[in-house]
């Protein structure tokens, strides 16, 4: 085992939240039904909608949307800096709205919050700031020291340990701010705009720097607010809010694979690629064990199944039919095309399955004309007038 893997595990011992319960499906936050308001009697509005989002261990995921639209006030709430008001939300391990005073500070150890202001300190060198934030870690003062040297180099420092804050630019300032909110290695990142302020060559640095922290061995969480698209690249998964609701959470990594799945789909043949994309991007992906079934001949349908990896077997009235493969599809949106799932389908394999549920499949449809009309053809067929 070298060193430093040593040290991240010696670390992690420590900062028991990370692994004091090891959590069912690793999810890192689970947030449900999350409303908040801003202000007192006649003034009190709401900002934040019954949200409800799932983040796993490991996972990039980004949150973009509109200025105003509620991501730093969900971001806060999620790092435990703001008290919840409604809804459920635990983070790490950890129900954020149970946490006592002393709670909510031992969870903002296990996590590193890259924020705007970075409030570095005018007085201490780069190194220094760096250093500080270790200075309660129980790991040895030379592992610590090493250690900012050796991050403040990843992110294009190594020149500048001994400047001050004033000798520095914004976007190495910001670095250094960056450096310092992940020193501690901690399990749960939180960056608002952490780009903002960085040349696009630092953009990638630090996001190729989170990326590597997420897949390596402690499987950091990380949730980044941008605008920035090239971020987009980095990520796993991205959340889109607007006024207060999360409107799309889908995997960008996968959008280029689910994309791909729905050009082989026949029901969507010869659709433009753009719509293809757009039906993708709020697809969002399952896996399922071999002999799961997935639906119910005969019950209601509220999403869609198209077939990623893997081979499942369809049924109707207990008797098999056929077999399904990629980029083939099942299930139905009962609401709209006016009848129960027509089949029961069980994984034969294990499934990678690209969903897309009613409330996304009806809002792609309004903004969609070529997919809009697709469907209107497809509906006409199942239930010709009569
Ligand atoms: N401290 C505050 N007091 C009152 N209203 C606030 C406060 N902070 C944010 N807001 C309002 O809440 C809404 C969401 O803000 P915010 O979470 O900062 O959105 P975003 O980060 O997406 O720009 C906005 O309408 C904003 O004006
Ligand atoms: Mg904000």
């Amino acid at each position: 085992m070298s060193e430093s893997t040593a040290t991240a595990l010696e670390s992690l011992g420590h900062s028991t939240l990370a692994v004091a319960r090891p959590l069912a499906k690793e999810l890192a936050i689970e947030a449900e039904g999350v409303s908040y308001w801003y202000g007192e009697g006649e003034a009190r509005s709401q900002v934040l909608f019954d949200n409800t989002l799932e983040i796993g261990r490991g996972e990039v995921v980004i949150m973009t949307g509109p200025s105003g639209s509620g991501k730093t006030t969900l971001l806060t709430l999620i790092g435990a800096l703001r008290r919840m008001q409604q809804g459920s939300l635990k983070v790490l391990g950890q129900d954020v709205s149970a946490l006592s005073q002393t709670g909510a500070v031992e969870l903002r150890k296990s996590i590193g919050f890259i924020f705007q202001s970075h409030n570095l300190f005018s007085s201490l060198t780069a190194l220094e700031n760096v250093r500080m934030a270790t200075a309660l870690r129980p790991a040895p003062v030379a592992t610590m020291n090493e250690r900012s040297i050796h991050l403040l180099e990843q992110l294009g420092l190594g020149e500048r340990l001994d400047h001050l804050p004033a000798q520095l630019s914004g976007g190495q300032r910001q670095r250094v701010a960056i450096a310092r909110a992940l020193v501690n290695r901690p399990a749960l990142v939180l960056a608002d705009e952490p780009t903002a302020a960085l040349d696009a060559e630092s953009g990638q640095t630090v996001l190729g720097l989170l990326r590597r922290m997420a897949d390596g061995m402690e499987r950091t969480t990380v949730l980044i607010v941008t605008h920035d698209q090239r971020v987009i690249d980095h990520a796993d998964r991205v959340v889109n809010m607007i006024g207060g609701h999360i409107v799309s959470n889908s995997l960008t990594r996968m959008t280029v694979r689910i994309t791909r799945a729905l050009a082989g789909s026949e029901v969507l043949k010869g659709l433009s690629e753009a719509t293809l994309t757009k039906i993708a991007s709020v697809m969002t992906v399952e896996t399922h064990p071999p002999g799961e079934t997935i639906v119910q001949e005969g019950e209601s349908g509220d999403r869609y199944y198209l077939i990623g990896s893997g081979v499942a077997e369809v049924f109707k009235g207990g008797a098999f039919q056929e077999e399904l493969y990629f980029g083939e599809g099942f299930g139905t949106i009962s609401s709209f095309f006016k009848r129960p799932v027509p089949h029961s389908v069980r994984a034969k394999t294990e499934l990678e399955l690209y969903v897309i549920n009613q409330q996304d499949f009806e809002r792609v449809l309004t903004t969609d004309k070529s997919f809009e009309n697709r469907v209107r053809s497809l509906l006409m067929a199942l239930n010709p007038p009569q």
